[in-house]
């Protein structure tokens, strides 16, 4: 098993929550059929219990996120956990709610109140990845540190789940220029984005055009 994760970065032109999301079923479905060197309409999608999708018998991982109309699809040989989020204006009393104290403690090293919320959103999304790796929504609890003081951690545990490592990057919005059906404001967004599994070697990231099929439900 390579241990590499692919990750596919892209902005649809509906900021529609539903067109969001089929469009990311819809590049999943082409992405794995091509990968496999299958028929993309005779791949079969399920969801765990917990909502966690998997393509059947295709022999490859992934997983979505989706934030405004910025989508990040992971692609793995094992589980992954991704998770992407706006860098936005958030009240950070919620940390008090959702932080450990070590995570609380990484945030308040910042300097000011925009790197406040940048650290907010790396914990956010670690936390979040880590998850989503283990197939839990917020029923997985909350109650596991992504920080310690210094830094974001690259090896995550819970109680309740196995361990497992986090990549984390900041990603402009910018790079994806006008042509993603994106206005000037929203092309200088900043994202936050958080990977978990297992292991982690390799990232690659990647873009793709998305085409309007149906989503991998339907
Ligand atoms: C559903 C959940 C897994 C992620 O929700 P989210 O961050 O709002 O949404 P994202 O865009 O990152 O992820 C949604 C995608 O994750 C996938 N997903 C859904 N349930 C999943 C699960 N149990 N495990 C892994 N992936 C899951 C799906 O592909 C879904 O998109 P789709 O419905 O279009 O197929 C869940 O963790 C949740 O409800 N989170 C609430 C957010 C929150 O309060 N977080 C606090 C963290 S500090």
């Amino acid at each position: 098993m390579s241990n590499d994760i692919t990750v596919y970065l892209f902005q649809t032109a509906s900021q529609q929550p539903k067109d969001v999301s089929q469009a990311a079923h819809s590049f999943v479905r082409r992405h794995i059929a091509q990968i496999t060197d299958r028929d993309p309409d005779r791949l079969v999608f399920g969801r765990t219990k917990q909502g966690k999708p998997y393509a059947q018998n295709a022999g490859i991982c992934f997983n979505l996120s989706h934030s405004g109309n910025m989508v990040a699809a992971a692609f793995a040989e094992c589980e992954i956990g991704v998770d992407i989020e706006a860098v936005r204006p958030v009240n950070l009393r919620i940390a008090e709610g959702y932080f450990t104290e070590s995570d609380r403690r990484y945030l308040a090293q910042a300097v000011d109140e925009q790197e406040r919320r940048y650290r907010f959103f790396a914990l956010w999304t670690a936390k979040e990845a880590y998850l989503k790796l283990h197939g839990a929504g917020l029923s997985g609890g909350l109650g596991f540190s992504v920080a310690e003081e210094r830094g974001l951690l690259t090896t995550v545990v819970s109680e309740r789940f196995p361990a497992a490592e986090v990549f984390h990057r900041f990603i402009s919005g910018e790079r994806f220029g006008t042509d993603s059906g994106c206005d000037a404001v929203c092309s200088l967004v900043q994202y936050s984005l958080s990977l978990c599994s297992d292991r982690i070697n390799n990232v690659i990231f990647e873009h793709d055009d998305l085409t309007n099929e149906k989503s991998f439900y339907s």
